[in-house]
Order: C-alpha cells, then structure tokens, then sequence
C-alpha cells in the first residue's frame, strides 16, 4: 500500500530505513536484498541493451556493477530515506567520497574555503593534492564570518567544513554561515561522518551537499569501508564554470548528473555489493548505536572530566564547550561516540595507552569496541611541527572513540590507568 506524506513524516527514522522496499520485487521473495556479486548484467536483446546504455528505460536497468548494482542501489534507497537527499551515490571509502565531490566540481584555477581543521587524509587531499592540479583551497577560521566572507571570489566553486572538527571538537554554525554562501552563490558541503543523520538533519542547516565516511557508524561496527555523497537538490550550479554545461533535470541536479555519469564511473572507487550488503544491516540498527554510544560519550567525557590527571575534555554537549550552545541547536541527541582529553603531555599519553586493558589502541572511530588514539604521533604523524600546528594538533592529547562495552566497565578501565602514570 503505499504511503501518505503525513504517514512518512509520522515515522521514525528506524522505521523509514528498515521499511525502505527495494526498487524491483526480489523473484525469491528475499526479505533483505540479496548480494548481487556479477560485474555483468544480460539483456534479452539488442534493443534492450542500447536502451538501458541510452537511459531510454522507464526504469533504469543495471548494466555493470561499477556503474550500478542492486545490492549497493538499496543501500542509496536506505541512505535517502535515511537523510530526505534527492539524490546518493554510495563509493568505497571515506576519502572516496571527498575526492570525487571535489573532481566533480573544481577546475585549474578555482579556490575553495575550508577551515584547516580536517581528518589528516581530507587536508592531505586539499594541501597536495588539489594544489598540483591548480585548485587552492582557502584555509579559514570557521568562528569568523568576516573571514569566511573575504575568502570569497567569483571563482570560489565551494565551502567545505567537517560537522564536529576532528580532533579540534569544533563545530562550525551552519545555520550563520548558510546565508552568507547563498547570497553569494557558494555551495555548503558538509563532511558530517562525525554524527549521522539520526542526530542531525544537514539540509535544514544549509548543506547544498553533505558527505559521511560510511567506514564508521553506518558499517555497523567497522565492517568494511565506505563513503557516500548526498545531494539535497537545493543548488543551481549555473554559475560553476564546469557544471553550468550540464543540464539540470527534475530528478538529478548537474553536480549529481556529472558524478553519477562521468566522475563516479571514471574514477571508478565503487561500493562492493558484499560491502553495500553488511551497510544496510548496519543502517538498520544505526539509530540504536548510535544513541546508545552517545549517551557512553557524554557519561564519559564527564567521567574524565572529573579526574585530577586530565587537563581538559572535548565533547560538545559539556558545559564547558565554548560549542555547547551551537551543538544542542543542532544535534538531536548527545554528539556521537567521539571524544578527546589532554593529559599533562606527551609521555603521559603514551603511558595511559599502555596501561588500558579494555579499550583498544587503534586508529578508526565508531567500532563496536572503544578505541584510543594519540593523533600528534599516528594520523598527524608524518606532518611537519607547523602543519601540525595550522591543523592544531597538540601532542598532549589523546581521541576517544566509545564503543558498546559496559559504560562502568570502561571508567575503571580508564582509572585503574590513570592511577598508574
Ligand atoms: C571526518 C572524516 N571524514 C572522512 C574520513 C575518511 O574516511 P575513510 O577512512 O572511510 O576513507 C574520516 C576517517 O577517519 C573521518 O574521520
């Protein structure tokens, strides 16, 4: 039967990702799409298939598994009723994702503004990466709307920001910055891998377009890597000196034609339909983690805070966040698994690390375990002192990311270390 607009409105989020029907009936009968492994798609004729490569179908056929595939397609359809997007492309990784949003919009010469404060690959990509090909990106102050204003120019092709910086725990106010690109034609594009779409809705603060490393808490527990790209619909790339050649349709916008049509199958960074498998499960359990590592989060951080030892605690719903005010306008609920904390220094981190028992050392966030890491030595590791410094990576301080273990369990854990240094 199909549904009303007011039912949709009506249901949660589990139910509208867990109810999402595939695209075409499954002939078994297969409650959760099966995993269409084929690189390869037969068609009955050679009409047919000249009409699935000529997009001439009423509904669109697959034809290779790079381009599409069912499995990693119900994912999408998950993904969109997940978030409201027009329009998802699912990929293979995190830095997928930010790549291929970036080839899809930027050419030599153009700029675009970024706070420096980013995942240490994200500002790999925007330092070397994209300066080689003659693209600048404009590091600001996202605290600064005066700064971000004069960043600014007719060949700016995009503002590009992470929801909750990570390791920094800052969190940009979309809903300020969101006027100032629309009155100058500037798309928002939002890495918001640090809280999914349970805890946060990136259309109603102005993300034209919205990225998330699936790797993390959609995997369902650091299952296998992906990215995905979300399209809200919401800009005219006329103005973009690539895309403006593009024709805009009522299904799909020019940024979204470009990457489906020509940036996604060139580069070719798909989804495996075996990965795109275990996402979906890991959607349909996404609100329930979710919520359950937040609230771990906050107890936690607060936990942490009271110790003697610990310098200083980032999580943005403590009081003592400069961001708390900005984080409860625009989460739903506590801000996702992710922490950090300042020891005295480096040594002591170092130390701590050595003495868990429980909580893993590794790099990745959102696992089902609690994780631990010193960025300064691991992911920042390789950079120079002053990269580390323009990125505010201080070597004092060590990422929490809380997992699904006891909430208990993990502070005695945490304070049998803490008694050792
Ligand atoms: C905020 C953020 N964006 C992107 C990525 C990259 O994701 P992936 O490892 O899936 O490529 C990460 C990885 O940790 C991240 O933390």
């Amino acid at each position: 039967m199909d549904k009303t607009e007011s039912d949709c409105r009506q249901e949660s989020f589990s139910t509208r990702v867990i109810a999402e029907q595939f695209k075409k009936k499954d002939i078994h009968g297969a409650i959760s799409m099966p995993i269409y492994r084929n690189a390869a798609f037969e068609f009955a004729d050679s009409e047919s298939i000249a009409a699935a490569f000529q997009y001439k179908e009423e509904v669109a056929s697959h034809t290779y598994s790079r381009i599409t595939n069912p499995t990693v397609e119900n994912l999408e359809r998950k993904m969109k009723a997940a978030s409201g997007a027009q329009n998802v492309q699912a990929v293979a990784s995190g830095m997928a994702a930010i790549s291929n949003t970036l080839m899809t919009i930027v050419w030599s010469g153009c700029n675009v503004v970024s706070s420096p404060h980013l995942f240490g690959n994200t500002f790999s990509f925007f330092k070397f990466t994209l300066s080689f090909l003659g693209v600048e990106v404009r590091f600001v102050n996202t605290d600064n709307l005066e700064e971000i204003e004069a960043a600014i120019d007719q060949n700016t092709v995009g503002f590009f920001c992470e929801l909750i910086t990570n390791p920094n725990m800052e969190i940009a106010d979309l809903e300020k910055i969101s006027p100032l690109l629309k009155a100058k034609d500037v798309p928002m594009i939002v890495d918001s891998t640090i809280v999914p779409w349970c805890g946060f809705s990136a259309s109603k603060f102005g993300a034209d377009i919205e990225i998330v490393s699936t790797t993390k808490y959609i995997s369902g527990g650091a299952t296998s890597l992906g990215g995905a790209i979300l399209d809200y619909g919401t800009f005219n790339w006329r103005k973009n000196k690539v895309l403006g050649m593009y024709s805009k349709s009522p299904e799909m916008s020019q940024f979204s034609f470009r990457l489906k049509r020509e940036i996604a199958r060139n580069f070719g960074a798909c989804m495996d339909p075996d990965v795109a498998y275990m996402q979906s499960l890991g959607m349909e359990t996404l609100e329930l983690r979710f919520k359950a590592v937040s609230d771990a989060a906050y107890e936690i951080a607060s936990f942490l805070e009271a110790q003697p030892e610990v310098k200083k605690v980032g999580y943005t719903a403590l009081e003592s966040s400069r961001y708390k005010a900005i984080s409860d306008k625009m989460f739903t609920t506590n801000p996702g698994a992710m922490l950090t904390f300042n020891l005295e220094s480096l040594e002591k981190c170092y130390q701590l690390m050595d003495q868990l028992k429980l909580v893993r050392r590794a790099t990745n966030l959102f696992d089902n375990k609690t994780l631990i890491i010193h960025p300064y030595s691991t992911i920042y590791g390789t950079f120079s002192k002053e990269m580390k410094d323009k990125m505010g990576i201080e070597d004092n301080l060590l990422r929490l990311s809380v997992g699904l273990e006891g909430v208990e369990d993990l502070k005695s854990d945490l304070r049998q270390a803490l008694d050792k240094l």
